[in-house]
Parts: structure tokens; C-alpha cells; sequence
């Protein structure tokens, strides 16, 4: 778990605004769900076999009551559709869009790239089977992602099938895995047992080796799911969002139908997956609602920090350190600050009577674009001494003018 420092909070909140005027142009409202939710919620979508519920939930039990902070927000936004019955407001081509920003918490072992409280960005559209739902969607992150800079990027896509086609395709590996399980690692035999297609998580350098020649989804893809990725590909073609198909994409949760996707990143070493997604049809329904389809994804928030070119980011916010010299230019630096910050400026001052060049390196320090000088001759003439910390540049100048220059830049 990590601390935001003052330092680096200025690529969280470009990020975050950034985020909240390009959504806004698709549509989408944010939800805003408790970070604490009834564990059974997550058993029952992420799954009971997932790595995320077995062995990465951070659980607190009170009483009878058991509740976890929450490992993603898919099942909680969905829980709180449901519960608000936010179905009522969905219409046949008019899907509810919804996208949150917050903390998620996972007892990871500790890795580059993976924390145990790390945030997401995250949207979820409820009640819209259409292909151009995936499309749009992705569309979206895939510009909100040039917008902040980051380009060396790569979609991939696959499908995992439905409820009727995915059905006959873990049998099918089900009994590819039932000669081979004995030779892979504890886990996968486990899984071949539970829930086949997680074997595709297992990190065992042998078993994926093996796992290469495993029978892949496509050749038991039912007619229904062939088509509806195919116009996902081509509504992406229409789009211009360049894609790659990776049939051995794995996600770690369990609640996936049909088109699932990751967006990779260079620069992120192992843990290269900068969002994922994808649709999930069904849960609305199992989570007590009505049979509605769901599609969405969620992004890395620390990942996509780290990915912002600093060139992108806008410049450091203060505009002018005032540099006040001696007893009497303190006191008038103070009036003066309150006046400029009346005036919609951001103001440094030293809380007290500091030397000159204690002053100056501050204001260089703080990355202000002018030092302001405050002493005891610019009091008798009402001249002050502005200086333009880029240039080096230096004007002399009254209280009226000093507002226009600032404004300026
Ligand atoms: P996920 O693939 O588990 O999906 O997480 C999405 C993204 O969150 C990952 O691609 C990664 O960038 C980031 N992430 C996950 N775990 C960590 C970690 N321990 N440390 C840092 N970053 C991490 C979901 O959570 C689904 N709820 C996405 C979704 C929304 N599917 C449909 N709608």
C-alpha cells in the first residue's frame, strides 16, 4: 500500500480530470459505491474459485456478519443497480453508463506492479446486448488513453463464449486436463477439477507449456457468440481502434461472457496490463435483478500514472512566491498576498521575516513562474520588482500593472 505523495498527486488529479470531461462526452454518470461490501457478493460473481475470492480478499467478520473491502467494483455496482432498481430507467438502445473512480484491495504478493490497495478507473454499461456497446466503449478508452500521452499501447480481444457454448468447451478441456493434471502443479489440479479454464492462471512456467497445445474456445464458439465478436471486430475496424485476437487471454474473474479484452502497455515490465474488461451478461440476473447483459472494464489507476509522459501534464500551479525584505516588507507582503489571491492567484510567502536568498530559493524550489519583491524601497515608491523565474526577465512595476502581468503569464 502506498502514499500519494504532494509530489506525484498532480498526475492522479490530471488523470482523474481528464478521465471525467472525456467520459462525459460518451454519456456516462459516476457512482460512487462503499469500499466494504458482503463478501458473498464477490463469491458469487468474481467467483469461489478465483484466485481474487480464495486467497486475496481482505475479510472482516462481526457476528454473524462477514464483509470485505471490496477486490474490484463490478459486482458492487451492479449489487447497487439492482438494488436501486436502476432498471427502470434502462430502455431498449438506451443502456445505463456508469464509471467510478476509488480504491480497490487485494493481498497480493508483493510484486512491481501490483499493490495491495491500488485504485481503478473503472465503467460499467447496464443493459445493452449490441456489439457497438464493446466498440464505443473501448473506443473511448482507447482515445482517453492518447489524450494523456500514453501511446505505445495494444488491444487484445477474444471471446469466451456463452451459457451455451462455454458450457461444452470446459468439458472439452475438462477432459483434455483429466490424463494431463497429474503432471501440473497442486493448483491446476485442483482447478481441472473445479473450474477447468482457470488452469489458463496458473503462472507455472511447465504447465503453460503444456497448456499451448490445450483445445482452444473458437472451435466450440456457438453461432450466436461467432457473429457478435465478429461485429465487434468490425465496428473496431470502423473505429480505427487497431486490435490484436489473443485466444489464451486470461482474466481472473469468473463472471465473463462472450468479448473479454486487455489494453497492454510497454514500460510497465511483467505486469503489462494497463485495463481489462469485458462482457457479463447473466450477472445482473444472478445478483437478483432482472436478465439484463452488463459490459465494462477497469483501468490501473497507478499504472496509467506511471504511464504519463510529464510533457502531457499541465505546469505546477503556483504563480508567484513573494520574496519580502525586512521587518516592514513582510507586513506589507501580507496584504499584498491576500490582494493577489482575491485576485485568483496562487501565493507563496514565508509565515515569517526570512533572508533574502532562503526566499529566492524557495520560490525556485516551488517551481513558481514569478518572485515578487517586497522591501522597503518598493514600499516608499509603490513600484514592485517582478521577476519571471523562466526568463530571468525583471520588470518594474505598480500594483494595478502587476495583476495584468500575472494574468499574463
Ligand atoms: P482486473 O483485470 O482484475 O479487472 O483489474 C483491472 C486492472 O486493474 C488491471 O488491468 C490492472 O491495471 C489493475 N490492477 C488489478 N490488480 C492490481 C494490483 N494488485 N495492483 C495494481 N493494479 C492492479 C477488474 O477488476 C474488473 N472489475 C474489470 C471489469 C469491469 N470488468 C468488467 N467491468
Amino acid at each position: 500500500m502506498h502514499d500519494i505523495l504532494p509530489e506525484d498527486v498532480g498526475r492522479w488529479q490530471f488523470l482523474e480530470a481528464t478521465t471525467r470531461e472525456w467520459f462525459a462526452r460518451y454519456g456516462f454518470g459516476e457512482i460512487r459505491t462503499p469500499v466494504l461490501e458482503a463478501t458473498d457478493l464477490f463469491t458469487r460473481s468474481v467467483g469461489a474459485s478465483s484466485d481474487i475470492v480464495r486467497k486475496e480478499m481482505y475479510t472482516i467478520t462481526r457476528g454473524a456478519e462477514s464483509v470485505s473491502l471490496r477486490p474490484e467494483n463490478t459486482a458492487p455496482v451492479v449489487r447497487s443497480f439492482v438494488e436501486h432498481s436502476r432498471h427502470r430507467g434502462v430502455a431498449a438502445g438506451y443502456p445505463e453508463r456508469l464509471f467510478y473512480i476509488g480504491p480497490m484491495f487485494r493481498y497480493e504478493r508483493p510484486q512491481k506492479g501490483r499493490q495491495r490497495q491500488f485504485h481503478q478507473i473503472g465503467v460499467e454499461v447496464l443493459g445493452g446486448e449490441e456489439a457497438l456497446i464493446e466498440a464505443e466503449t473501448i473506443e473511448m478508452i482507447w482515445g482517453l488513453l492518447h489524450r494523456l500521452g500514453i501511446r505505445t499501447i495494444e488491444l487484445q480481444l477474444a471471446t469466451v463464449g456463452d451459457a451455451e457454448c462455454r458450457p461444452k468447451y470446459r468439458e472439452a478441456l475438462r477432459q483434455w486436463l483429466a490424463p494431463r493434471a497429474e503432471r501440473m502443479c497442486e493448483d491446476c489440479r485442483r482447478r481441472a477439477e473445479e473450474n477447468p479454464l482457470r488452469v489458463f492462471d496458473c503462472k507455472v512456467e511447465a504447465d503453460q507449456k503444456l497448456l499451448a497445445d490445450a483445445p482452444a474456445m473458437e472451435a466450440s464458439l456457438c453461432a450466436a457468440c461467432a457473429g457478435h465478436i465478429g461485429e465487434v471486430k468490425r465496428l473496431l475496424g470502423e473505429f480505427d481502434v487497431p486490435y490484436v485476437e489473443n485466444p489464451r487471454l486470461v482474466r481472473g474473474l469468473d463472471y465473463y461472457r462472450r468479448t473479454v479484452f486487455e489494453i497492454t502497455a510497454s514500460g510497465l515490465g511483467a505486469q503489462n496490463a494497463i485495463l481489462g474488461g469485458g462482457r457479463y451478461d447473466g450477472l445482473v440476473g444472478e445478483l437478483g435483478g432482472p436478465d439484463l447483459p452488463g459490459f465494462g472494464f477497469a483501468m490501473g489507476m497507478e499504472r496509467a500514472a506511471m504511464l504519463i509522459p510529464d510533457a502531457t501534464l499541465p505546469p505546477k500551479s503556483i504563480d508567484v512566491s513573494l520574496v519580502a525584505l525586512g521587518a516592514d516588507g513582510h507586513r506589507a507582503a501580507i496584504g499584498l498576498a491576500r490582494r493577489l489571491r482575491a485576485e485568483g492567484f496562487s501565493i507563496q510567502m514565508a509565515t515569517q521575516d526570512r533572508p533574502m536568498g532562503a526566499q529566492v530559493k524557495r520560490a525556485a524550489r516551488a517551481g513558481a513562474r514569478f518572485a515578487l519583491f517586497v522591501g522597503e524601497g518598493e514600499l516608499a515608491s509603490g513600484r514592485f520588482g517582478l521577476k519571471d523565474l523562466a526568463s530571468g526577465e525583471q520588470v518594474d512595476i505598480d500594483e494595478a500593472g502587476l495583476v495584468s502581468r500575472i494574468k499574463k503569464g
